[in-house]
This record gives C-alpha cells, sequence and structure tokens, in this order.
C-alpha cells in the first residue's frame, strides 16, 4: 500500500528515490507556489535530489519556513516572496533567486487559486482573480525567468488542470486551458534554443489545500475517489516523481507535453464530477 509522506518535511527521496541521487546536482530551480501542498512535494523531492530550490510565494513566512524546512533536513533553498499576478515583484523576485544561486535550470509555475463554484456563483472578479493567477501568473513566472534561464538546458514546467469541461470549476479549467496553449506554443517557440517547456495535471491529491477546498468532508472524498479509476488519492510524490523525470535528462526529447498525473481520472471526462455535484444539489438552480 503506498503511504502517505507527512507535507512539510523533506521526503526521504534521494535514498528511497526511484531516481539517482544526484539527478539534479548543481541545478537551480524556482517554484512558484512552494510553500505548501504538491509545489513543495516538488521543492523537497528537487532539494533531495540535489537543486538548489528558490520558494516563491505571497507570504514571505511561509516560503521561509518551508525553505527551513528543506534546508534542516540537509538540502539547500530560501523563501522569497512575490505575487504571481505582479510582474514588476516576480522580476524582482527573480533577480533576488540568481543572487542567491545563480541562473535558473528550472522553473515550476505552480502558484495557483482555486474554489468550487458554479459560473453563476462566481463574481467577475472572482472568475479574473483565478484568471489573473493561474494563467496571467503562470506567463509572469515564466516572463520574470527567462532572462535568467539556463539556455540551452532550461526547463519550464507548469501545474495546469484538465483540458475538459469539469462542473463548479468553469473559472479554473479556462485559465488552465490557456496554460495548456502557453506551454505548447512555448515549446515551439523555444525549442531551438534547448530549453523544454512542459506541464503537469495533477489529479486528486490528498493533504493540499485545493482538495480540502474540493472535497472538505468525508463524504465528498469517498465520492471523489470513486471518479478515479486507480480508486485512490495521489500523494504529492506521485507529482514530484513525474516532475522530476520531466526536468530530468530521461525526458530531454520530451517538450510540449501535458501530463496528466492521476490516476486515470481524465479519461472519465468530467461526468463522474458532474454526477458527484448533481447527488449534492449543488447542480440545480438555487431558490431565492
Ligand atoms: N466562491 C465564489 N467566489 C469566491 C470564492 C468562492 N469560494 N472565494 C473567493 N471568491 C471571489 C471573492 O468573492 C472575490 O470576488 P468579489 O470581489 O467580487 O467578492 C474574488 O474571488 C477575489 O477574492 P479575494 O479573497 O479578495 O482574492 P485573493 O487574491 O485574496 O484570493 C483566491 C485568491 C480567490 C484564489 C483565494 O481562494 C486564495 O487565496 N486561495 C488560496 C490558494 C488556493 O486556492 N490554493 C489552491 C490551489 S489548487
Amino acid at each position: 500500500m503506498t503511504q502517505t509522506p507527512t507535507l512539510g518535511t523533506l521526503q526521504p527521496g534521494a535514498a528511497d528515490s526511484t531516481f539517482r541521487p544526484d539527478l539534479l546536482a548543481g541545478k537551480h530551480a524556482l517554484i512558484t507556489g512552494g510553500g505548501s501542498g504538491i509545489n513543495l512535494g516538488i521543492a523537497q523531492s528537487f532539494a533531495a535530489h540535489g537543486c538548489r530550490v528558490t520558494i516563491l510565494g505571497r507570504n514571505l513566512e511561509k516560503a521561509q519556513t518551508a525553505a527551513q524546512g528543506i534546508i534542516d533536513a540537509g538540502g539547500q533553498a530560501i523563501g522569497v516572496s512575490a505575487d504571481v499576478r505582479d510582474i514588476a515583484a516576480m522580476q524582482a523576485a527573480a533577480t533576488q533567486a540568481v543572487e542567491a544561486f545563480g541562473p535558473i535550470d528550472i522553473v515550476l509555475a505552480g502558484a495557483a487559486g482555486n474554489f468550487p463554484a458554479p459560473v453563476d456563483g462566481i463574481s467577475p472578479n472572482g472568475f479574473k482573480t483565478v484568471v489573473d493567477i493561474d494563467l496571467l501568473g503562470t506567463y509572469h513566472t515564466i516572463k520574470a525567468c527567462a532572462p535568467h534561464l539556463t539556455t540551452p538546458g532550461g526547463n519550464i514546467l507548469s501545474i495546469s488542470a484538465y483540458g475538459i469541461p469539469v462542473p463548479m470549476q468553469a473559472h479554473v479549467v479556462a485559465a488552465k486551458a490557456g496554460v495548456d496553449a502557453l506551454t505548447r506554443t512555448l515549446a515551439i517557440e523555444w525549442g531551438l534554443r534547448g530549453i523544454r517547456v512542459n506541464a503537469i495535471i495533477p489529479g486528486p491529491i490528498d493533504g493540499t489545500e485545493g482538495m480540502a477546498r474540493l472535497a472538505p468532508d468525508e463524504k465528498t472524498r469517498r465520492q471523489f475517489m470513486g471518479t478515479v479509476p486507480l480508486g485512490r488519492f495521489g500523494i504529492p510524490q506521485d507529482i514530484a516523481n513525474a516532475a522530476l523525470f520531466l526536468v530530468s535528462d530521461a525526458a530531454s526529447y520530451v517538450t510540449g507535453v501535458i501530463l496528466p498525473v492521476d490516476g486515470g481520472q481524465n479519461m472519465l471526462g468530467g461526468a463522474p464530477q458532474y454526477q458527484m455535484y448533481q447527488q449534492m444539489g449543488l447542480a440545480l438552480p438555487k431558490k431565492d
């Protein structure tokens, strides 16, 4: 049975990992939204494989605490603060990262905003907020890091979401469809520079803030699990393993890929989640 690793601790990683301990030795990764959840899991795994890690988040204390956890576990990390919606702040943070650890080899655009809401239950500002964080934020991250990217050899990796309709997630899937388009387009534009551009689509990953919002109680968790062919939630290490592969030389001929790491959930489309929300009464019009 798969064990759920404790969030906030460096994964045993190098010792227990499928990947060799020095896989990312000498590399520098900048990870947005790296203070918690999936992105923290990636940061910890990268660090466990020799990577110096800049953790970027809106909340400086949270980013620094995550970085300190990596340092305490024997890795190299710093925490910096910026809102991905603010290009000037992102540029300043990228400069700060380079001053600490040198040119950026890996950009992980992971910062995201999410909440379940039907289209008619979200304000224009709510919709815009998610598009600003998820799509513009990804673009700002890449744009701010571009001048500092190791060329050739750099890697851009974004955390995306399904290119399928998912009820209660119109704002997110609309923004992430843009992230997918950006990923594929940039993979073509930067191919001759030797920069690979890929994305990961995480399925339901246990212990994350996103999952706590989407499935806040045991009943919803069980319903969610029923939408996954492999019959279990993922763990952050599942995503970290895919990220390690995609940024490693093992994937040196892989670019423009949007890789689902989701226990097969995407193959069923949005129907199981639609049924789930229907059962919860959320698909019905509100009675005022
Ligand atoms: N349902 C409907 N609308 C919501 C909402 C919800 N659950 N949560 C926020 N909004 C709306 C707000 O009402 C607001 O719109 P309004 O001004 O018209 O009222 C708008 O979104 C912005 O909210 P605000 O809280 O001011 O923005 P923020 O920048 O502080 O927060 C969010 C960004 C909205 C994404 C917030 O959910 C967040 O910070 N989440 C944490 C990160 C996260 O989501 N992680 C999971 C990643 S999968």
